[in-house]
């Protein structure tokens, strides 16, 4: 069944959201065992990057690519949405490095990165997506929603070891409204 954009993306933050609390309710328990921990965390990451990557491709890019689709709030919002998607990168690529111990920096980052997440989450939702909602048309919000899925996937099954298939990413073209 297709799906708007904005809808899509709503529903992978909640995905997100559950995987982080469930991260950090592990990292409570006296009796966990670190490779539990550093399995779940890999499983966030891959959901982290998977959704961050496809959503620049879509929804960021198509804004800045067309800035008379959106407006100056939009487009600020996205240099800083790609910032903030840089910052949550690299602190997941250095957390990445810990490979059996669950370290005490490995803890701090991994506070640091859930508010900064959330943080995001939270001004995409409440600043961002109403906009795109408005200035977009359902018929391309239906077509961003397609385009995202396949990305997102595309990145989420690369991640876990399978080769992605070769096709083209950019069919959906732009209809005027
Ligand atoms: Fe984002
Ligand atoms: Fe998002």
């Amino acid at each position: 069944m297709s799906q708007l954009l904005p809808d899509i993306l709503l529903a992978d933050h909640e995905q997100i959201k559950s995987h982080l609390e469930e991260l950090s309710v592990l990292m409570s328990k006296d009796e966990t065992f670190d490779h539990e921990i550093l399995e779940l965390f890999a499983k966030c990451k891959s959901w982290i990057c998977a959704h961050s990557k496809a959503e620049e491709l879509t929804i960021y890019e198509l804004i800045e690519q067309n800035p008379d689709k959106g407006n100056s709030h939009m487009l600020s919002f996205i240099y800083e949405g790609y910032e903030e998607h840089d910052l949550i990168s690299r602190l997941l690529t250095e957390m990445g490095q810990v490979e059996e111990e669950v370290t005490a920096p490995f803890r701090a980052k991994l506070k640091v990165m859930c508010n900064l997440i959330l943080k995001h989450i939270e001004t995409e939702e409440i600043d961002f997506l109403p906009q795109v909602r408005t200035v977009l048309s359902e018929q391309e919000l239906l077509g961003l929603g397609t385009m995202y899925l396949r990305e997102r996937d595309a990145i989420l099954k690369k991640r876990s070891g399978f080769q992605r298939p070769a096709s083209s990413i950019y069919s959906f073209s732009l209809n005027s409204h």
